[in-house]
């Protein structure tokens, strides 16, 4: 770019994408007018809403401005008319190819507890204080998109269907090397899961990681858990953890379950990162870990603090603005903490509010934090 501002590309999706990216647009006009952070923002389609418009849930001009952005911030997909798409239109052209095509190897999801929401748990409030983990999910191989796969024809009325779970050893090397350096930039401990007890390409991941711990990050305290023993620990004693590495389909599990650690699939973010080209780039894609949710979509009730705060790590992970993304994230927590709470988060409070009143109370938490 001739003035050197990064590329943000946009895209608001469906369901209620498109209005907590829109107050979240709110919140990035702050930080361009009242912090040294500009953009060159670019708009683009991407989901339900443009396979109806355009006949491509990716439309190509959508995948030329993401192979060029600096970071891509992305609302949501599904909802009305997903189902009606066939499936392998879904697993060609959706979201999942976009991951392959821009290389998305490493999902980062952070599943922080706020003090203010424990009541939204489902786990007693000791349980859950005080927890504030990541779980990167390796998210461009593995069963996801592993070949041969398919749904076969046996006779006799019988079908087979099969996919194939697979590793190679680079792509365990890079998924487990970003691990090791977040852990190193937190608490410095990184847990890895997987089926080592039963599954090949779990056993080559063992290994590998391993071999990386000794060799490059001995310094990072670290253990290993099967997947199940993991699923039990992280409902068990989720403080345990820092960092948790882990393949694609157990990551997907275990997200989930995480997520619901914290009561509130309202406020978490994801990023999704490339390996960086020569020039030190990678490809970046932002976006709140909620859905579509098409049965609230228009009604300016949807929380926006999820998509918020994922433009916050698109300012820690792709802008280099560490600063920037903390206090964002300390306006986000302000503004819980002082009693402000969309339907969602609702807990005990007596009252909600909107989607734009709580991005104001974001706005004016910053004001105040600035001031
Ligand atoms: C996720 C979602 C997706 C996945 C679906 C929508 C394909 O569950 O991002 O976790 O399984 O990866
Ligand atoms: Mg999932």
């Amino acid at each position: 770019m001739a003035d050197n501002k990064p590329n943000l590309l946009i895209i608001p999706g469906d369901g209620i994408g498109p209005e907590v990216i829109r107050e979240t647009s709110r919140v990035i006009e702050w930080f361009e007018t009242n912090r040294k952070v500009t953009f060159h923002i670019t708009h683009g389609q991407l989901g339900v809403a443009a396979y109806h418009d355009v006949g491509a849930m990716t439309p190509d001009n959508t995948l030329d401005k993401a192979r060029k952005a600096d970071a891509i911030l992305f609302g949501a997909i599904g909802g009305d008319g997903y189902e009606d798409i066939p499936i392998e239109v879904r697993r060609e052209d959706g979201l999942l190819a976009l991951r392959k095509k821009l290389g998305l190897f490493a999902n980062i999801r952070p599943a922080v507890a706020f003090d203010e929401l424990l009541d939204a748990s489902s786990l007693k409030p000791e349980v859950v204080r005080g927890v504030d983990l990541i779980i990167v999910r390796e998210l461009s191989s593995g069963i996801y998109f592993g070949e041969p796969r398919g749904i076969e024809d046996l006779g006799n009325g019988i079908q087979r269907g099969f996919n194939t779970m697979q590793y190679t050893t680079p792509e365990i090397q890079r998924v487990a090397r970003l691990s090791f350096e977040l852990a190193r930039g937190r608490r410095n401990q990184l847990c890895s899961i997987e089926k080592s007890n039963v599954l090949e390409t779990s056993k080559l991941w063992r290994a590998e990681v391993r071999k990386l711990h000794q060799a490059e990050y001995s310094d990072v305290d670290f253990k290993e858990l099967i997947v199940d023993a993991g699923a039990m620990e992280l409902i068990r004693n989720p403080k345990q953890f820092d960092v948790i590495v882990t393949g694609n389909m157990f990551g997907d599990i275990l997200s989930d379950a995480a997520a619901m650690l914290t009561g509130s699939l309202g406020m978490l973010p994801s990023a999704s990162l490339s390996e960086e080209d020569e020039s030190g780039r990678r490809n970046a894609f932002y976006e709140p870990v909620h859905g579509a949710a098409p049965d609230i979509a228009g009604n300016d009730i949807a929380n926006p603090l999820a998509a918020i705060l994922s433009f916050a790590m698109s300012l820690r992970h792709s802008f280099d603005a560490e600063a920037e993304a903390e206090l964002l994230e300390s306006a986000v927590r302000n503004a819980v903490a002082g009693g402000n709470r969309t339907a969602d988060i609702k807990g005990d409070a007596t009252q909600t509010i909107s989607t734009t009143q709580m991005t104001d109370a974001v706005i004016d938490s910053l004001n105040r934090l600035a001031a």
